[in-house]
């Protein structure tokens, strides 16, 4: 439990474990730890966290009530796919109310003792980030209960005949809590929060507005063909729009003219095999895999990623909640269905499926 054991631990942290295996520009660019250049393009307040209007205005109300009652802010859970700004919003939250963020993530926190080092090292009105937090072990779960509602923790140590349990008395601190499976957490933990609020794809316009940003931030220079460019093939998240931002920089100073216009960033995002509607070589994998094995489905997640080779979680975080969310895909208590749209983006009309075909 000792804190050192946790601060060894921090290179774990941003890596979700069960992801992170793909190769592909996309999936590298959501589950890799942040990168310096990333952080770097972080907004720090909310008035450069553009988009997610309902979020931010929850979050301004309690922030400002907070702030006027002196009191602790009550617990958050934000819940997404990745890249949309989850950690930046815990630490948005962190600057605005000028308290200290401290970071960690479920499946780092292996045991009640774990949990108590982070807790007693705070202070008053300080923020515990917890990152997948639907990842936190079942046996620490039940401690985190009394550390959010009483702030206080009953902890065992020793065993056998010595085992004793003591109680230890927590600072009134901050949990937020941050999850891309929200459907995971276990109602106990999930009616501990004040706030569940849910972080949706952005739209092109407010994508083209944080490209540009991070450009100026960069000192990269684009045109508007670029801009939009990018922000087309973003897939609605901003850690993939900076990503490819990094990119662009990289193919307009090398192959052009050292600016990211429509024509360069079409190109640089073609060498990426990232297509004008986002989509990338491991969706289309997918999509053709359910039209040509499985006739369009239903078929499991799971026999999916075995055909295609990726871990079953990487392709429900990452890839799944684009593709349904564009309709490519629908979600069925079976299992996953091929859309018209979806056979249209690989290039072939949809199949009679097999009910159907059974009726002819
Ligand atoms: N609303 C936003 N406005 C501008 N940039 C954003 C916004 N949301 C996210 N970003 C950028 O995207 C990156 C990834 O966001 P992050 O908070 O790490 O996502 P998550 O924690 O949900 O996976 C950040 O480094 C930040 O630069
Ligand atoms: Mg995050």
């Amino acid at each position: 439990m000792s804190q050192s054991k946790i601060e060894n631990q921090k290179s774990k942290i941003a890596a979700p474990s069960g992801a992170a295996k793909g190769t592909g520009f996309l999936t590298t660019a959501l589950t890799a730890p942040v990168s310096p250049a990333e952080a770097a393009l972080r907004p720090l307040s909310f008035a450069d966290f553009a988009g997610q209007p309902k979020t931010v205005e929850r979050l301004q109300v309690m922030v400002g009530a907070a702030r006027r009652r002196g009191e602790a802010l009550n617990h958050i859970l934000l819940s997404g796919p990745p890249g949309l700004g989850k950690t930046t919003l815990a630490f948005i939250l962190g600057h605005e109310l000028g308290r200290n963020v401290r970071v960690t993530s479920g499946p780092v926190i292996e045991k009640a003792g774990d949990l108590a080092g982070l807790l007693t090292n705070m202070e008053e009105g300080d923020i515990l980030f917890i990152d997948e937090i639907h990842r936190i072990p079942k046996t620490v779960e039940e401690y985190l209960y009394s550390a959010m509602e009483d702030f206080r923790l009953d902890i065992m140590i020793d065993q056998g005949p010595n085992a004793r349990s003591v109680r230890l008395t927590i600072p009134r601190f901050t949990l937020i809590g941050a999850t891309t499976r929200s459907g995971l957490l276990t109602a106990p933990l999930r009616s501990r929060f004040t706030l569940n609020t849910r972080l949706d794809y952005y739209d092109r316009a407010t994508l083209d507005g944080i490209v540009r940003r991070s450009c100026g931030l960069l000192k990269v220079e684009l045109d508007a063909g670029g801009a939009q460019e990018i922000a087309k093939r973003a897939r609605g998240t901003p850690r993939i729009a900076n990503n490819l931002v990094n990119f662009c920089r990289d193919y307009a100073s090398e192959k052009a003219s050292g600016v990211i216009t429509q024509a360069t960033a079409a190109a640089a995002l073609e060498l990426l095999e990232i297509d004008a509607a986002g989509l990338d070589e491991l969706d289309k994998r997918v999509l053709r895999v359910m039209a040509e094995h499985y006739a369009g489905g239903t078929v499991g997640l799971g026999t999916i990623a075995i055909a295609v080779g990726e871990e079953a979680d990487t392709l429900e975080e990452v890839h799944e909640p684009f593709l349904i969310q564009e309709g490519y895909l629908q979600r069925t208590s079976q299992g996953r269905i091929l859309t018209a749209k979806g056979y249209h983006a690989i290039g072939l009309k949809a199949a009679i499926s097999g009910d159907q075909q059974s009726l002819l």
